[in-house]
């Protein structure tokens, strides 16, 4: 996060955004529109004349997509609570490809290429400390413990740029009490993979404090917004967003939001976070969005719309402060 590049021609502007009214998918819009009712095969009989061609094109689009992604299909329970994020979502190719994935490159727009050789599968989370029932997960272990479901979220880098994604994960909370987490826990830390034959970023940033690790308090932990995601826009995470299971924390700055996890520890005491490690004086640990707290090279005030010039005020808590603002009230 040293530095951010000028906006590159394949950038997207804001007319790109996606309108949420284009990204449901066929049957949900139906759905919406009221033919609920209807059976599948009536239904699919009867779409295509409902919709005019242009969103027709625009609906039949959403099947393909700009990067390569294991694309399992994934029917999650859509949360009505979190259908909408205030904000239209932001374009697929965008959020595919404008990455920040240190363990690849400093160079958002070159991540999405230099994933390839990484192998997200087989994979297994770790799953250690003060809980009755360690040991190792798949992630489709992880989804049995507790169904995922959808939930569209604001996300705000540090960088002052935000986006809005549909994210497929499992509530961490649930997943806790499944795994029958202690009481004595006060802590929990996420560490992601190190494998440096198949990321050039180790040998590269080698004073990083590598494997990029976070930790939240375990209160945070166990709010209801706090997700292990497994997917976004309906499919499987791809590899440049943190296949194949990484943490959303949506009132955080991104960097919080730690991808690709192969171990999770539950603790006693507070372990440290890689930013707060590697820059203390930049990055606080607790790293919540607060506008008016400027980081010493980003205003923290306003947040650039992915695929737009436009600037939007950012809000305490990345706006999620009924969920999260009691939490720090001391
Ligand atoms: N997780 C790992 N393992 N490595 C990283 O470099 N970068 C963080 C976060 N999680 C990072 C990470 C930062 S700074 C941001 S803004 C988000 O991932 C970006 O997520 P995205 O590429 O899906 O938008």
């Amino acid at each position: 996060m040293h530095y951010i590049p000028p906006r590159p021609d394949w950038q997207g502007r804001q007319e790109d955004i996606t309108h949420e009214s284009q990204w449901l998918n066929r049957r949900e819009w139906l759905r919406l529109a009221g033919f609920s009712l209807l059976g599948g095969n009536i239904l699919a009989s009867l779409s295509t004349p409902l919709l005019g061609q242009g969103q027709k094109e625009t609906l039949d689009s959403k099947k393909s997509t700009h990067t390569k992604t294991t694309s399992k299909p994934s029917h999650p329970w859509k949360n009505p609570k979190f259908r909408s994020a205030g904000r239209p979502l932001t374009k697929e190719s965008l959020v595919t490809t404008w990455n920040n994935f240190y363990e690849f490159s400093l160079d958002k727009g070159k991540v999405h290429k230099l994933v390839q050789p990484f192998k997200v599968s087989p994979w297994a989370v770790e799953i250690s400390g003060l809980l009755k029932k360690p040991g190792n997960y798949s992630v489709q272990d992880l989804e049995k413990l507790v169904s995922p479901e959808e939930r569209i979220y604001r996300f705000r880098c540090v960088e002052a740029w935000a986006m809005t994604v549909p994210w497929t994960g499992i509530p961490l909370g649930l997943l806790c009490k499944k795994l029958g987490v202690s009481d004595k826990a006060k802590y929990v830390r996420f560490v992601a993979f190190k494998r440096p034959k198949e990321s050039p970023g180790f040998a590269a940033l080698p004073h990083y404090p590598w494997p990029y690790h976070e930790a939240l308090r375990m209160d945070e932990a166990m709010n209801e917004l706090t997700l292990l995601a497994t997917g976004i826009y309906g499919k499987a995470l791809p590899k440049q967003n943190g296949a194949p299971i990484r943490l959303i924390v949506p009132w955080k700055y991104g960097l919080k939001n730690i991808k690709s996890i192969v171990k999770i520890e539950f603790l006693a005491k507070r372990p440290d976070t890689f930013w707060h490690e590697a820059v203390p004086h930049e990055y606080s640990w607790l790293s919540n969005v607060d506008p008016k707290v400027p980081h010493p090279r980003w205003s923290q005030a306003t947040e650039r719309l992915l695929g737009s010039d436009r600037k939007v005020q950012t809000l305490p808590f990345n706006g999620y402060g009924k969920f999260v603002a009691s939490l720090y009230k001391k």
